[in-house]
């Protein structure tokens, strides 16, 4: 029988030290390394969909506005002014008045469109040696895959699909992902390593105790992997094959709700194929997943705030025609995929606390946490990489 056993860690693998997760020198290093070079997701185009609307995004100290300029293009600015260094812009999200971000300390203020310095309030002349052109915003390198939109600090950095995501994206290639609108905003932030939130989401040994409701909803969970084909019970997915084997949701149920219905608005490309799958994901390291279900996606953000501090902030996807229909109600959706994030929260906060036992170095990754170990491998070559 052919079943991803061979996956399985069969040599006892020890997980990063424990001081990685509370160490700020080492946070400082991943700082450096990790978040500063990779891709991070901002949000979906629907989110910043009118001209000079805009949102910021903080990523470790740094902060960033990523806006529609006056002619609808994306835009990102380090949130700083060239004057004396003040924040730009304190909301979180919202619209510019003009084509002009004008600073609040001293008004000094620069074009949407190019970042350029057009305008400052000092009384008299300019000084000598002050030439407006060497004082634009300092630009951040922004990109959109399929309505999703990222960032990098590296403004070097190339921007690569293939190498985006994990896995290949192609679970999501039925998704209208492009023409789908953000129906709802949740944040939080979570006591915990940003690498614990990662841990947490790659396995599911955790599911039957911490997840009672998911794995009602998602049979195979009580098994405790995250894929059918990790069980050597593994049963191929039919219309008749149980789902406690061949993964997918429970019978009878459609969607990731808290009463399984897809409430009449499966999204329409999805063939028959993707239905049966219940539930997709891809994740784009260090900062995003999506998971995609019958009626509606996740975008789940993940960005650390210090070394035990990470925001999270998911994003719920539905297509216009459900959001529009008073008979579709996306609290449904929303309170369950709340309620597992909640929950894993919780958990990841739990871990968080014992990490600082002193006899404690390290874990141990049991033969289910592959994904972790293809993790922590990722993390590692991160580090030594990019030095
Ligand atoms: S710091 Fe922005 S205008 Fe002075
Ligand atoms: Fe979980």
């Amino acid at each position: 029988m052919e079943y991803y056993k061979s996956n399985h860690l069969t040599e006892l693998e020890q997980s990063l030290p424990a001081n990685y997760y509370f160490c700020d020198t080492h946070y400082r290093k991943e700082i450096e390394t990790i978040w500063k070079n990779n891709w991070i997701y901002v949000c979906h185009k629907s989110r910043i969909s009118r001209n000079l609307s805009f949102l910021t995004v903080q990523i470790a100290d740094q902060n960033v506005i990523v806006l529609r300029d006056s002619k609808g293009d994306l835009r990102a600015y380090y949130n700083t002014c060239r004057h004396r260094g003040s924040v730009l812009c304190e909301q979180a999200s919202g619209s510019i008045n003009s084509r002009l971000l004008v600073c609040p300390y001293h008004q000094w203020s620069y074009s949407v469109d190019t970042g350029k310095l057009i305008n400052v309030a000092s009384f008299s002349e300019n000084p000598r040696g002050f030439n407006r052109n060497n004082l634009s915003l300092f630009k951040v390198a922004i990109k959109e895959w399929c309505g999703l939109i990222f960032i990098n600090l590296n403004g070097l950095a190339e921007w690569s699909v293939d190498n985006l995501f994990q896995k290949s994206p192609s679970v999501f290639a039925n998704f209208p992902l492009e023409d789908m609108v953000c129906g709802h905003v949740w944040e939080k932030t979570i006591a915990c390593n940003w690498k614990s939130f990662w841990e947490n989401f790659n396995e599911c040994l955790h599911c039957p105790n911490i997840h009672p409701e998911l794995t009602d909803l998602v049979p195979m969970f009580s098994n405790r992997v995250i894929n059918p084909k990790d069980l050597s019970s593994w049963e191929p997915k039919t219309e008749k094959s149980n789902p406690k084997f061949s993964g997918g949701l429970k019978f009878g149920a459609e969607t990731w709700s808290t009463n399984g219905s897809a409430q009449g608005h499966k999204i329409k490309t999805l063939t028959k194929e993707d239905l049966s799958n219940g539930h997709v994901y891809i994740s784009s390291w260090p900062s995003m997943f999506i998971g995609g279900y019958a009626d509606h996606v996740r975008a789940v953000r993940v960005v650390p705030i210090n070394s035990e501090k990470t925001m999270i902030t998911a994003e719920w996807l539905f297509e216009t025609s459900a959001l529009n229909d008073d008979n579709y109600d996306i609290k449904n959706v929303i309170d369950f995929g709340c309620l597992i994030m909640e929950q894993d929260a919780k958990a990841c906060e739990l871990n968080q606390k014992g990490l600082k036992s002193e006899p404690y170095q390290n874990g141990f990754l049991m033969p289910e946490e592959y994904v972790i170990k293809t993790f922590h491998d990722w993390v590692r070559k991160e580090l030594s990489q990019r030095q």
